[in-house]
């Protein structure tokens, strides 16, 4: 029997679909905005461990298209970025050969003609290589290009091959709110049919992520007490010390809300609450994810807190604030901070509050999601002595998507001695430990299931507008209703008060992190 420290070949972890090492078909991946830090720092390192792994078809290629006239530059700087981001180095055998298959295309993406030079490149490539007629277009660009692109496309016959597959990988914010979404979605399926659209959000590629399923469905003894009937509440906390790292123009449009929570919190979230599927089929999961946030109630304003940065100091280091920021408005309204407490009015779990928060410059990088459950009764420990009843604490089942992955029970113990004392303890699994570390980035996983087919790690229209559908009325009030005391925290805090009044109303508090 597998016990938790057994160790498990990396090569095992994030980049095989369950029980295949299926290898994908010859494939083109023509990646849109290939000149932005997604490109360099994660895609092309996922598909190089894909490639260490063996885990590539033999006939492939990979093509960046952006705006830029790079030329041979492209494939260079990818190769510094597989040197760096993706643990290689240069005696690596695989690395040359690897950066042959890197091509690069200039073009303007609202340039209708330039699909056509696009299509007999792609053409002349996959002659070249004996790739056929599989593609893979990655949307990587900025949002307001995802438009032009999709049309064009459609309109220059990339969308329908007369051979093979295409598939399209539309990176987020899959729109800025409900109705964008919503226009989007329709453009998208205008040109591409549902089962062609992979809507990315990398959270789900996460070992962690996947794992909240495993762990709720592939065991017998918690699915039992997942429920209103022994948890107190929920906690979901993705803190980021970083700050918004030169995306000011982006972020100013973006804001926590959009660009965590509606996607990854979101998706956790569901993860954390949803029933079992009846298979692990796109189909089966996405449908149980969508019936979550349909059951989750519209939120009250009174049930969000928005906080911004000012300046502080994370890692020991003085940082500024975000108004202070390169291309950020001096008096910006942004959001870098969001909370919300919501309710999921279902029968498993109705009066169990959800505690969400997100943001950047906070104490540390850190995403968890805590399962609090309710206290026993105490009466039996109540003359205990030393910490006696006070020693027992609810007990706790806490998630930890990174970055020290792993899970924690915590649970009372009597402390040895012969009094009657209890005392907190914890129960560790720590991905490390039991399995090894590994360099995989969430992408690897991703990617592979979008070259095979599988989208049941991605996000699918009716999740997305569900999602939206949850976020819009609150961006809404808060565009309407902007607030005086921004910035309301500093950086390398835990966020403004607010957030913890918010919890105090319920007589509760953030764990400590
Ligand atoms: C991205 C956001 O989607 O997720 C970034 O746009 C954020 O602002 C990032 O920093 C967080 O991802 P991870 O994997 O580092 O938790």
């Amino acid at each position: 029997m597998a016990t938790a420290h057994m160790k498990v070949s990396p090569e095992d972890l994030s980049l095989v679909p369950p029980g295949s090492k299926q290898i994908p078909e010859p494939t083109i991946i023509v990646i849109f905005g290939a000149s932005g830090d997604l490109t360099k720092r994660k895609l092309l390192p996922a598909l190089y461990h894909l490639e260490q792994h063996g885990l590539l078809p033999k006939e492939f290629a990979i093509v960046g298209v952006a705006r830029r006239p790079l030329g041979g530059e492209f494939a260079a700087d990818m190769r510094a970025g597989i040197l760096e981001f993706a643990d290689a180095n240069e005696s690596d055998p695989h690395l040359e050969s690897f950066v042959e298959k890197i091509r690069y295309f200039a073009m303007n993406f609202d340039d209708s003609d330039a699909y056509n030079h696009l299509r007999t490149e792609l053409d002349n490539l996959a002659k070249e290589k004996g790739i056929g007629g599989n593609r893979l277009f990655y949307l990587a660009t900025a949002p307001e290009y995802f438009t032009p692109i999709i049309e064009n496309l459609g309109i220059h016959g990339l969308s329908k091959p007369s051979h093979g597959s295409v598939r399209a990988v539309i990176e987020k914010p899959f729109g800025h709110d409900l109705e964008s979404a919503k226009e989007l979605n329709r453009q998208v399926n205008s040109v591409f049919a549902e089962r062609q659209v992979f809507r990315i959000d990398h959270y789900l590629g996460k070992e962690t992520v996947q794992n909240i399923l495993v762990f709720r469905f592939a065991n017998g003894i918690f699915e039992n007490v997942w429920n209103r009937n022994y948890i107190d509440h929920v906690e979901i906390t993705a803190a980021e010390s970083i700050g918004i790292e030169g995306r000011g123009p982006f972020y100013e449009t973006a804001g926590a809300l959009r660009d965590v929570v509606q996607n990854h919190v979101m998706e956790l979230l569901s993860f954390v609450a949803m029933e079992p599927p009846v298979s692990f089929e796109a189909s089966a999961v996405r449908a149980e994810k969508v019936k979550v946030w349909r059951s989750i109630q519209p939120i009250h304003p009174a049930d969000t807190v928005r906080g911004q940065y000012g300046p502080g100091v994370v890692d020991g280091k003085p940082v500024v604030g975000y108004r202070q920021e390169d291309r950020v408005h001096p008096r910006s309204q942004t959001e870098t901070y969001a909370a919300l407490r919501l309710e999921i009015e279902n029968w498993r779990w109705a009066g169990v509050p959800f505690y969400i928060r997100a943001g950047k410059r906070l104490s540390k990088r850190v995403t968890e999601i805590t399962i609090m459950f309710k206290q026993p009764p105490l009466s039996i420990f109540k003359d205990a002595e030393g910490k006696g009843a006070e020693g027992i604490r609810n007990n706790i089942i806490s998630m930890r998507i990174q970055p020290d992955e792993g899970i924690t029970l915590r649970f009372g113990a009597k402390l040895p001695g012969p009094n009657m004392s209890i005392n907190p303890v914890n129960m560790n699994f720590s991905y490390a430990e039991a399995f090894g570390s590994s360099s995989a980035n969430g992408y690897e996983r991703l990617l592979l299931d979008a070259m095979l087919g599988d989208a049941t790690l991605f996000a699918h229209r009716d999740g997305v507008e569900a999602t939206w559908a949850l976020m819009t009325p609150i961006l809404e009030y808060w565009a309407a209703n902007p607030i005086k005391d921004l910035p309301n925290y500093a950086a390398g805090t835990w966020g403004p008060p607010t957030s913890d009044a918010m919890l105090k109303a319920d007589g509760r508090k953030w764990r400590k992190l």
